[in-house]
């Protein structure tokens, strides 16, 4: 099919949003599963970092399929955002169009402040601009002009420690993770509903687990920033 007929038929478009939405989601829970190895400690958390930066280009395999998904997700949701405010709804037909388009709205705000914060959280974790101290100073030694050695392995750890020690980054995780999960809420009842499965019976169920997860990977990561802030973890930092 070509561009001009993906970019004519939502029918394929709710579908791209269903999959690439289903690929970010399972990245968002093995991510929280991962990062909750920080509650059995610095040499757990820095030997499963270790593992992922070993994968080497699998790991740049994972990072194409998730960046390429994210791409479409946001590109095809502008789309349907521009066919929904294109729509004409029908008098009898009112109350559903409005529900839809709340709920559409919430998605594509909540969206973008997911999108904001992904990209901080990059840049802050990932790309470790944001907060260079935190990390620079006792793992790297310029080598020459241009390039740096590692002294030892990488300390993610103390990275996430030192960052969430600071009160106004980690309210930023905390509102940003509280976002994540009100897309995801939303998201993951759509994908379901895109997939065929909005029978009258299994609806109710998807709606309530759909939240259920959404909640559950909020507290497990919006405790993470808490529990450095209490001393719980990395009190000796
Ligand atoms: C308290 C919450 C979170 C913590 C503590 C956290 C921690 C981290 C850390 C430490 C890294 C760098 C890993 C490394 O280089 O070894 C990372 C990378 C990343 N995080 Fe998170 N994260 C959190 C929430 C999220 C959320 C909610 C999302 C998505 C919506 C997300 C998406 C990513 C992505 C896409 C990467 C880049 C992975 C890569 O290097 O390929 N994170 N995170």
């Amino acid at each position: 099919m070509g561009l001009l007929n993906y970019l004519r038929s939502t029918i394929l478009s709710k579908v791209v949003m269903a999959i690439t939405g289903a690929i970010l989601v399972i990245y968002v829970i093995v991510h929280t599963a991962g990062n909750l190895l920080i509650y059995l400690g610095q040499d757990t958390l820095n030997s499963y970092s270790q593992f992922l930066h070993s994968l080497g280009p699998i790991l740049w395999i994972i990072r194409i399929i998730l960046i390429v998904s994210a791409i479409l997700h946001i590109v095809t949701s502008i789309k349907l955002k521009f066919e929904n405010w294109g729509a004409k709804p029908t008098k009898y037909a009112v109350k559903n169009y409005l529900k839809a388009k709340f709920s559409s709205r919430t998605m594509i705000w909540t969206g973008i402040m997911v999108l904001a914060f992904v990209v901080y959280h990059l840049l802050h974790f990932t790309i470790r601009v944001t907060n260079p101290q935190h990390y620079y100073p006792e793992f790297y030694q310029p080598h020459n002009a241009v390039s740096y050695v590692l002294l030892e392995r990488f300390d993610v750890y103390k990275m996430v420690v030192l960052g969430f020690k600071n009160p106004l980054i980690s309210i930023i995780y905390i509102i940003g993770v509280v976002i994540v999960g009100f897309h995801l809420d939303h998201a993951i009842q759509s994908m379901f509903q895109t997939l065929g499965y909005n029978q009258k019976h299994y609806f109710p169920i998807i709606q309530k687990s759909s939240t259920a997860l959404a909640i559950i990977i909020v507290i497990c990561l919006v405790s993470i920033p808490i529990s450095v802030l209490l001393g719980l973890v990395g009190g000796k930092i």
